[in-house]
């Protein structure tokens, strides 16, 4: 527990504790920072900030996970090159400096059991989470859906990951028993019920997400590149993979560069997807829910190419089980998780013939987690 970790640091009880989730995406990948769709769940994995106010402008921070300290001043805050994990607090810090919010001292403990580099967000985790600590600790008020861009900036400009912004709407705004469906180019969202006798399961791969921000860079210029030349080809003014239709895309096919085709293709087929995803989902239809999933993994194999052996090894296995609905990678690629939708009375079964199919297969030692979408870090009740 973060509390008691907090007493035994720093000597004294925390006066607030919040606790931000790590997320997985159910269906709507590599759209977000094409102004596109998405549809994740904020899961029961969190990181929790315990933490009390100081009389002075220090910070002083421990890493449960990292079991170090650091220390830093608000009026000076710089990248930290060596302990890395603290530079999510630092630039949320910074930010809200920037924009005008004093800030005070603090001595902070932050933990949690969300898997670091697994492809379920944790670094978003970090960065909500303490982005909703500051706000509790000094009653900022602060607005979810500035929180969120905050908590976003401070990956993409301090810590320097050029992400979309899914992963800390999610952990921000997620809702227990729904998912969270995001018009990722005007930040409007809606929750969706998640039913209660299907799961979602998370298959971690046991691979860190080795080449996924090269990678990652790599696909947001061959999205940008697409809609240049799309734009050229359909004749009118197109600002993102999100203005393109499928009948445009058609109409694009073998005049244009092969593989900006292939990734734009991608983009603009799950957008569809994403969007007759929420549409079944609201009306019970789970079986079309779970191909839909499944067509996702095809087309993030195939189009995108951000799938990887291991990963299409367990949606393979998980699609030989019984009562699964769907299968898919989930977030970057390269490494990190698939997400299953099982039927509930299925599920550990499932979790464990996927277990011991995938150690069979590969000899990798992969992990199995049957999730309940929960919380985000600044929801109303
Ligand atoms: C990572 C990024 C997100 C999103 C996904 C792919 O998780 O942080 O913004 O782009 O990849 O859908």
């Amino acid at each position: 527990m973060i509390e008691q970790k907090f007493q035994r640091v720093f000597g004294s009880p925390p006066e607030v504790v919040v606790r931000a989730p790590g997320r997985v995406n159910l269906i709507g990948e590599h759209t977000d920072y094409n102004d596109g769709f998405v549809l994740p769940a904020a899961i029961d994995r969190a990181i929790t900030y315990a933490g009390r106010r100081r009389s002075d402008r220090h910070v002083r921070v421990h890493s449960e996970d990292f079991n170090a300290s650091v220390e830093f001043s608000l009026d000076n805050i710089a990248k930290d090159p060596e302990n890395t994990w603290s530079n999510f607090l630092r630039g949320v810090s910074k930010f809200l400096e920037a924009d005008g919010h004093r800030l005070a001292g603090a001595d902070i403990a932050f933990g949690g059991n969300v898997p670091l580099a697994a492809g379920l967000s944790s670094s978003a985790a970090v960065e909500v989470g303490a982005t909703a600590f500051w706000n509790k600790l000094l009653g900022l008020g602060l607005d979810p859906v500035y929180a969120v861009k905050l908590a976003r900036r401070a990956e993409n400009e301090f810590v320097g990951v050029p992400c979309g912004i899914m992963d800390q709407f999610i952990s921000a705004l997620g809702r227990r028993d729904h998912a969270l469906f995001l018009d990722c180019r005007d930040l409007s969202y809606r929750h969706v019920p998640l039913r209660d006798d299907v799961k979602i399961v998370v298959c971690y791969s046991g691979v860190k997400r080795a080449l996924a921000q090269s990678e990652y860079e790599v696909r947001l210029k061959q999205c940008r590149e697409a809609v240049g030349k799309i734009s050229a080809l359909v004749g009118r003014q197109i600002n993102s993979l999100r203005d393109v239709s499928p009948l445009d895309i058609q109409a694009a096919r073998g005049k244009m560069d092969n593989l900006l085709w292939r990734r734009a293709h991608h983009v603009v087929s799950e957008n569809e997807r994403t969007l007759e995803a929420v549409k079944v989902l609201q009306e019970g239809n789970l079986e079309r829910f779970g191909e839909l999933m499944n067509q996702s993994h095809e087309s993030l194999r195939e189009d995108y190419e951000v799938s990887s052996k291991e990963l299409d090894t367990l949606v393979g296995l998980a699609r030989r089980q019984s009562g699964v609905l769907g299968a898919r990678m989930t977030g970057a690629g390269f490494g990190g998780c698939t997400v299953n939708l099982v039927h509930a009375e299925a599920a550990e079964a499932f979790a464990i013939a996927v277990g011991e199919g995938y150690e069979n297969a590969l000899g990798l030692k992969g992990e199995i987690y049957v999730c309940r979408a929960s919380d985000g870090a600044l929801v109303s009740a």
